[in-house]
């Protein structure tokens, strides 16, 4: 793969750039993707094109017009390029489009009885917005191929980008195009709630693609059915799971992502990361349970609170000894369904802390913010992990949490989380939508033998360090080696 050069795309960028008095200041950007792909950068030296999100990224984007700029920060180095788009296509693909309706469907999370859900505002967010915005990272995907003086390879990540694959081999025939989902991709009868047009041209986009990758076994199979189910004139072979359509043979594979396991433990016992644990530790209970989320209404975090309480109901005993921390970041916030959900969560903190709290005790403490090496110094001295999701594409924090925790904590994960899928089975495993089924988890995780906690904890971390973020890479590339005959 030294021949080739690798080129990404996603949404979010490494970097967001923010104006300051003398110039820019970089801030690293937040989520998965992010997370993940940048390990790429510590191997090859790809280019990275991503949409100029902030400001600042809009400035910096409009200085270097199409040319890139390069990256090097210790071990990672690439060169990265913005797509430039118009502010309102921007808001139509981003907040009407990817983040609640493609996001929501995803995450089964309309309430299609009553929810209006795709009305004229949607119709001209895909069209004007969606559409256009793929078809904008197509062309700058486009110009850093054609300025290749090596053999491309395109890795494009996640919903945002579905329509990329399709308007690229339009134009790119014969480079090799590989696409991975980081969200979980829904099965069909969920996915018939978005229209004919839209199913299709995400469905048949995909299959522009070499491979088409997914996070779990249950994500490949439901992308083999919805090709099947959706788009007239393709062959699914089940056994092969590779799909045939218009001369061109997708393959579907599961890649479980995880995290660059070297480089958390470093910042997780960083200097920084010791003061932060000072800084926490009036905060911290006798025993305490943690959760670390983007305030989201997929990470369910109202029934997690909700159980939280219920069994401070049942087992008064606690009171006074246990903590509830909740680590949130507040997410996608000029998105309506988002922000009220933000409001419901403190809501739910409020109510939690006056139902219980006492003079000397607050059940739960809410640290509300983008602090990643604060929630890696909690993770350190959590006795509970609560991490609910409705559904996830794998969740990192469940992954994160078992690689630096100190104290034998237990893991209570959702069967939701894709993360559940490698690391079943699990004793403390609950139904994200039961409240007294998690509860009651919760109880146990607090009450087992420590025997029992640390030989639980020691298999998960083993599976976290045998398949870290390298193992997701590598196992793409070698598909893609075998692909092109290296
Ligand atoms: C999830 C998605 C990513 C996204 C991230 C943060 O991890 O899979 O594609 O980048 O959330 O979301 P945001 O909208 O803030 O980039």
């Amino acid at each position: 793969l030294e021949e080739n050069h690798l080129i990404l795309a996603s949404n979010r960028g490494p970097f967001e750039f923010e104006v300051v008095d003398e110039g820019y200041s970089k801030k690293r950007g937040a989520g998965g993707v992010v997370t993940a792909v940048s390990a790429i950068s510590k191997y090859a030296h790809p280019t990275w094109v991503a949409c100029a999100m902030t400001e600042g990224d809009r400035q910096v984007a409009k200085e270097h017009g199409d040319t890139t700029i390069t990256v090097e920060e210790g071990d990672v180095s690439y060169r990265l390029r913005f797509v430039l788009l118009d502010e309102q296509v921007y808001h139509w693909y981003y907040n009407v489009i990817a983040n609640p309706l493609l996001w929501f469907i995803h995450h089964y999370m309309w309430d299609t009885p009553r929810e209006p859900m795709i009305g004229s505002e949607e119709w001209q967010a895909w069209h004007e917005g969606y559409v256009v915005a793929n078809k904008a990272f197509a062309d700058v995907l486009s110009q850093e191929i054609e300025k290749s003086d090596k053999p491309p390879i395109v890795l494009i990540q996640d919903y945002q980008l579905y329509l990329v694959p399709g308007f690229l081999r339009q134009k790119h025939p014969d480079i090799v195009i590989q696409f991975f989902l980081h969200i979980p991709f829904p099965g069909s009868d969920y996915l018939r709630v978005l229209p004919v047009e839209m199913r299709q041209a995400i469905v048949s986009s995909l299959l522009a693609c070499d491979i088409a990758g997914f996070q779990t076994n249950r994500s490949a199979v439901n992308f083999l059915r919805a090709a099947g189910t959706f788009v007239p004139g393709v062959r699914v072979d089940y056994d092969l799971a590779s799909i045939r359509y218009r001369n061109r043979t997708t393959l579907v594979r599961r890649y479980p992502i995880s995290i660059d396991t070297e480089h958390v433990s470093r910042l997780a016992h960083s200097e920084q990361a010791d003061k932060e644990l000072e800084f926490l530790r009036p905060y911290f209970g006798e025993k305490n349970i943690l959760r670390v989320d983007r305030i989201e209404p997929s990470k369910n975090l109202l029934r997690g609170f909700e159980a939280y309480s219920l069994m401070l109901d049942k087992h008064p005993e606690l009171k006074e000894r246990v903590k509830f921390l909740a680590m949130l970041v507040p997410s996608r916030s000029s998105i309506p369904e988002y922000s009220r959900y933000q409001d419901e969560v403190m809501a739910a903190i409020g109510r939690i802390n006056i139902k219980h709290g006492t003079d000397y005790w607050r059940p739960v403490e809410a640290f509300i913010g983008d602090n990643y090496i604060r929630a890696l110094a909690a993770m350190r001295y959590y006795d509970v992990l609560l991490v609910n999701p409705l559904i996830d594409g794998m969740n990192l924090v469940a992954k994160e949490g078992v690689l630096v925790n100190e104290r034998d904590g237990a893991l209570v994960l959702s069967d939701g989380a894709g993360a559940f899928e490698q690391f079943a089975p699990l004793p403390l495993s609950v139904t994200a939508a039961d409240i007294l089924g998690t509860a009651e988890a919760l109880y146990k995780a607090l009450t087992m033998p420590i025997e029992e906690k640390r030989e639980f904890l020691a298999r998960l971390r083993e599976c976290v360090i045998n398949e870290d973020v390298t193992a997701w890479l590598n196992s793409q590339l070698i598909d893609i080696s075998w692909l092109i005959g290296a």
